[in-house]
């Protein structure tokens, strides 16, 4: 049986334990859904106070450059390029995931090579892929009179499903509710041997493991800023595109900010002959600071050893489920082999909506995905191993004494 106090050594010998303070946490909460709101920087809340009261506040529109708020989506862009393995004129902060999304499908499907030709009608997905992935190339066919085909395959039916009928493949890293990961590199070899595109959902992945895009030859990409990112509920999303690529796809979203030169106001569009022509319309320069906040909390942090720490966070939790809970019907649904593991694990339950309420009535916060899933992300900046040790305890308390089944816990929030 793994002891507490073996939890408290682990965290001792934590060469990233340093990383916490960067957090503002309360200690009687443990906090493992960085998954899906990353906590909140230390540093986030006078920034944001800055940005407001002297840069909005005095300064008023001058800060557009006295504070360089026009470059925001660019520095922030080159700031997430390092967290996944880009080139820093790759990136650029703008939107959110879902309507990046939007933009690069749409951008892929203008390729001349791909409308010119007859026999490349299929959009290929995986069933199970986060539904804004799902639902924007939905919307996205029918504006194009339903030409293409949405194509849906299990994961392990990706590769063989990116053949010459393809016109673009959206495809997300890290499962959402699984946190299995695919392989991108492979998966970008097949397409390219195809002659296709992978648009890749990066939202499960970016700062919770080593990304390569240059070095999986990924040529695409999209993501969110509010969840290993740390960047705020509702943070500013970001998308990543190859530069040979760059200035062959035009965004269906022609703003002003994408222009070659927005200040010429200009009657006709000229794109950007880099990533700023993916840019739409203003940003929020408040969303831009908080999320620059969340940004710096991974100053000076070795991504090998955050992947270390989190995998280690998770075969401690999983360890610890099968020495306290076994009992109760839990079954692991995330991949046991470390190459294929994300951040996060999912344990299925029949109950598991109403377990995840009383655990979270206990503070310890995890969230629930449909159908049966508790979710249960770790964070590598601010997790412990204590917390681990502390969430399964409480685990099993709340089954053991079927807190669970309180009337409170039985009806869905409208968000779980
Ligand atoms: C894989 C994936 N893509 C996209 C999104 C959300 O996109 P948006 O920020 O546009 O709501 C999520 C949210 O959880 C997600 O998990």
């Amino acid at each position: 049986m793994t002891t507490r106090e073996a939890c408290i050594e682990l965290d001792n010998q934590d060469v990233l334990s340093h990383a916490r303070a960067r957090f503002s946490l309360s200690e009687d909460v443990v906090y493992l859904d960085g998954n899906s709101l990353g906590a909140l920087p230390r540093a986030t809340s006078a920034h944001v106070a800055h940005v407001v009261e002297q840069q909005w506040g005095r300064d008023l529109i001058r800060s557009w450059n006295q504070h360089d708020w026009i470059n925001l989506p660019q520095k922030l862009g080159a700031k997430i390029a390092a967290l996944i393995g880009a080139h820093a004129d790759e990136v650029i902060v703008a939107d959110s995931t879902s309507i990046n999304i939007f933009k690069l499908l749409a951008a892929v499907l203008q390729l001349p090579h791909v409308v010119s030709d007859e026999n490349r009608r299929v959009i290929v997905s995986e069933r199970g892929n986060f539904p804004t992935d799902l639902y924007i190339a939905q919307g996205l066919n029918e504006l194009l009179g339903n030409k293409y085909q949405l194509k849906l395959v299990d994961a392990d039916q990706i590769e063989a499903a990116l053949d010459h009928t393809v016109g673009v493949a959206l495809i997300t890293q890290v499962d959402y509710r699984t946190g299995h990961v695919h392989n991108m590199s492979a998966l970008n070899k097949r397409a390219s041997a195809a002659g296709t595109h992978i648009i890749w959902d990066l939202s499960h992945s970016a700062g919770a493991l080593p990304v390569a895009l240059t070095e999986s030859a990924s040529e695409l990409a999209v993501g969110c800023g509010y969840k290993y990112l740390n960047g705020g509920p509702g943070a500013p999303a970001y998308l990543y595109v190859t530069r040979s690529l760059q200035t062959q796809l035009s965004t269906p979203l022609a703003g002003w900010l994408g222009h070659a030169a927005p200040f010429n106001f200009a009657a006709e569009y000229q794109p950007a002959a880099n990533m700023n022509r993916f840019l739409c319309g203003t940003h929020s320069a408040i969303s831009m600071a908080a999320l620059e906040c969340g940004l710096n909390t991974f100053d000076n942090i070795p991504m090998a050893a955050l992947r270390q720490k989190s995998l280690a966070l998770s075969d401690l939790f999983w360890q610890l489920m099968d020495e306290h809970c076994a009992a109760f019907g839990f079954i692991c649904v995330s991949p046991r082999e470390h190459a294929v593991r994300a951040s996060h694990l999912s344990f299925a339950h029949p109950h598991a909506y109403a377990i995840m309420q009383a655990l979270i009535a206990r503070h310890v916060i995890g969230d629930f995905r449909q159908p049966d899933l508790l979710r249960f992300g770790f964070t590598p900046l601010y997790t412990r191993f204590v917390d681990v040790w502390d969430a399964v305890n409480t685990l099993r308390e709340v089954m053991n004494k079927d807190e669970w089944k309180a009337t409170q816990f039985q009806t869905r929030n409208a968000v779980t």
